[in-house]
Formats: C-alpha cells, sequence, structure tokens
C-alpha cells in the first residue's frame, strides 16, 4: 500500500515537472523564432511589433532591409550597416530615457536626424 501511493506521488511529480519544462521550451521557442540574435530590442514581444520597427528604421534611413541584412539570415551581424544601427538603437533608447524625458516631451527616433538618408546633414553648428 505505503509503496503504490509513493508510486503515484512520484508519478504526479514527474508530470508536472514535464509540464513546466515543456511550457519553459515553448516560450523561449516563440522567443527565438522572432528574434534570436536580439540584443537591445530585448523588450520587443512579438515577431508583428519587430517588423513594425524594422519598417520604420528602413523608412527613416531611405533603405530596404537588405541595407542592414543579409536577408537569408537576418540575425547575422555580417553587416557592417547592422553594426551600426545597434549602436544608433542604444543612442536612442538612452537619449530618450535620460535626456528628453520630461512630461510632454516628444521622443527622438531615427528619422529626427535620418529624415530619409543614411547621413544625415551636417551644418556645423557647434564647430
Ligand atoms: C538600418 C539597419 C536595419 C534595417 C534597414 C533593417 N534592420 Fe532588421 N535589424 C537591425 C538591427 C540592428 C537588428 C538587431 C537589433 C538588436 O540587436 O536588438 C535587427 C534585427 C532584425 C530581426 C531579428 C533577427 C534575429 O533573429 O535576431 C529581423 C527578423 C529583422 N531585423 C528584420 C528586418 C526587416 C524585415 C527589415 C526590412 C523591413 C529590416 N530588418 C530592416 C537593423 C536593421
Ligand atoms: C542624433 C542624430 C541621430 C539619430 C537619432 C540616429 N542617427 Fe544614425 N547616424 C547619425 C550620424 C551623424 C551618423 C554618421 C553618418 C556618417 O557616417 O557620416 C549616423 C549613421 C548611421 C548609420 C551608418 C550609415 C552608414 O552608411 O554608414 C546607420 C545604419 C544608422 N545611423 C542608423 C540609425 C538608426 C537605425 C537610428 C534609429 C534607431 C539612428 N541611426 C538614429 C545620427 C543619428
Amino acid at each position: 500500500m505505503r509503496k503504490t501511493a509513493l508510486f503515484y506521488t512520484s508519478f504526479i511529480f514527474l508530470v508536472i515537472i514535464g509540464l513546466v519544462v515543456a511550457v519553459d521550451l515553448t516560450n523561449s521557442q516563440s522567443q527565438r523564432r522572432f528574434g534570436r540574435n536580439l540584443q537591445v530590442l530585448t523588450e520587443v514581444q512579438s515577431k508583428e511589433q519587430l517588423q513594425k520597427i524594422m519598417e520604420g528604421i528602413a523608412d527613416a534611413l531611405g533603405v530596404k532591409c537588405n541595407y542592414c541584412h543579409d536577408v537569408n539570415n537576418y540575425a547575422s551581424d555580417v553587416k557592417e550597416t547592422k553594426k551600426k544601427a545597434r549602436v544608433m538603437l542604444k543612442m536612442v533608447m538612452t537619449i530618450n530615457r535620460d535626456f528628453i524625458n520630461w512630461e510632454g516631451a516628444e521622443v527622438v527616433d531615427c528619422y529626427t536626424c535620418h529624415r530619409g538618408q543614411t547621413k544625415p546633414q551636417i551644418k556645423g553648428a557647434l564647430k
């Protein structure tokens, strides 16, 4: 009797552990499906949200996806432009978090400087 009870308890325990592991795997797989190499946009919740951000970035610079990406492997970091864009993302997030953060303030985004070009115009105001 005692042995059977112990067997059932262990069995139920294993089933619960199995379920926890399965749920965890599903979560990390859905994470990986839309972003295997997201180092800055870590808060992005879905494939659709990432797609919207990427279209916004491309539009702000006046380029297509292949300006930054090997379109056969979006996670790859072979292009210098992608690495620069990652630095730019960090810069913009820092500006909005630490500098332009008073109530009612507009945010800075890629278009603020780029205006549809890869090289923003410089006027030399600080020289
Ligand atoms: C100006 C450069 C730039 C352009 C243009 C651009 N991307 Fe990206 N993309 C990035 C950067 C940088 C990351 C990585 C962000 C990070 O590390 O959080 C990224 C990440 C991604 C990822 C995630 C890849 C992975 O698995 O980690 C996908 C998918 C993606 N971009 C799709 C697109 C699509 C589709 C377009 C065109 C509509 C596009 N991107 C245009 C810079 C760009
Ligand atoms: C404060 C102004 C500013 C903002 C905001 C900004 N950039 Fe830039 N970006 C620059 C400047 C200046 C350069 C240098 C251009 C040059 O090489 O002469 C540059 C260069 C780049 C380059 C390299 C271009 C090349 O061909 O080498 C990429 C890619 C880029 N920015 C992406 C972005 C993305 C994506 C965002 C939004 C997340 C962004 N930038 C926001 C000012 C800005």
